[in-house]
């Protein structure tokens, strides 16, 4: 696992997006898995700002969708991703995929959205964030580390997170669709980031402690090739933080 940390979440975001340049110069069709929340938003700020990127011919699969909302309901996953990634990129609507938590049979939409990712080749780059659970996706703790695409219900503090996207009396949906860890698994490269001391401890778990389905992100510990990228606060309770420090520093003398 690459751990690299910046002073701050912007600095940060620039990072991220310039892996994800890195890949669209390489592989102008390149397949992203997109997440939602408030972590990855100023890195599709961030995208949004290098005019010389050519999106025209990605395809993108979300992680994650809540059961029972229509796409245009101002919470919805759909809706976040036309505000903060579609519109601002012009991304086309044959172009992106998020499962559709209205689908009448949601096992058979779940099986389908696995097999469209297939057909598309697979995912080159899967953004992740990380719940205070540890959960990615919304697989929650003792998720099945090879878990598919699937309907999940959501621990209760996972419901109380998600209030703050709600309008105000309006009970955050209890379950979603969410892609599993062995679907995240399969993509050939992960970024994950984390901000803000609140995440530094399950940031801990995942990088240094054990892999278990208690904590679902430390699966990724079984992946060759992921990059954590953290602020200072996120990064405060690493035990081998110099050592991260170290090898990014050096990454260029091999
Ligand atoms: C979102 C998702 C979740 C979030 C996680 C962190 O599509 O799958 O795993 O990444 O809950 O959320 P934020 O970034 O809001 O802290």
């Amino acid at each position: 696992m690459e751990v690299i940390v910046r002073a701050n979440p912007p600095q940060a975001s620039v990072l991220g997006a310039d892996y994800v340049e890195q890949l669209l110069t390489k592989k102008p069709k390149a397949v992203l898995g997109l997440a939602t929340g408030r972590t990855p938003v100023r890195l599709y700020q961030e995208l949004s700002r290098r005019p010389h990127l050519d999106f025209r011919q990605i395809t993108t699969f979300n992680l994650d969708e809540y059961v029972g909302l229509p796409p245009e309901h101002p919470s919805s996953y759909h809706c976040f991703m036309q505000q903060n990634f579609f519109r601002p990129l012009e991304i086309q609507p044959h172009q992106w995929n998020i499962p559709d938590g209205q689908a009448a049979d949601l096992e058979q939409e779940c099986q389908e959205y696995e097999e469209r990712i297939q057909a598309s080749g697979g995912i080159d780059l899967q953004i992740l964030g990380i719940g205070h659970d540890g959960h990615i996706g919304f697989n929650e703790p003792t998720s099945s580390l090879r878990s598919r695409t699937r309907v999940k219900t959501l621990t209760a503090s996972t419901v109380e997170a998600n209030r703050s996207e709600f309008p105000s009396g309006q009970e955050p949906p209890l379950h979603v669709l969410t892609m599993g860890v062995g679907t995240i698994l399969e993509a050939r490269q992960i970024l994950l980031m984390a901000f803000g001391e609140s995440k530094s401890e399950i940031v801990a778990k995942m990088i240094e402690g054990p892999l278990t389905a208690m904590v679902p992100a430390s699966a990724l510990q079984l992946h060759p090739k992921v990059t954590v990228i953290l602020d200072e606060p996120a990064a405060s309770r690493l035990t081998m933080l110099e050592y991260y420090r170290q090898v990014y520093d050096h990454k260029n003398e091999r």
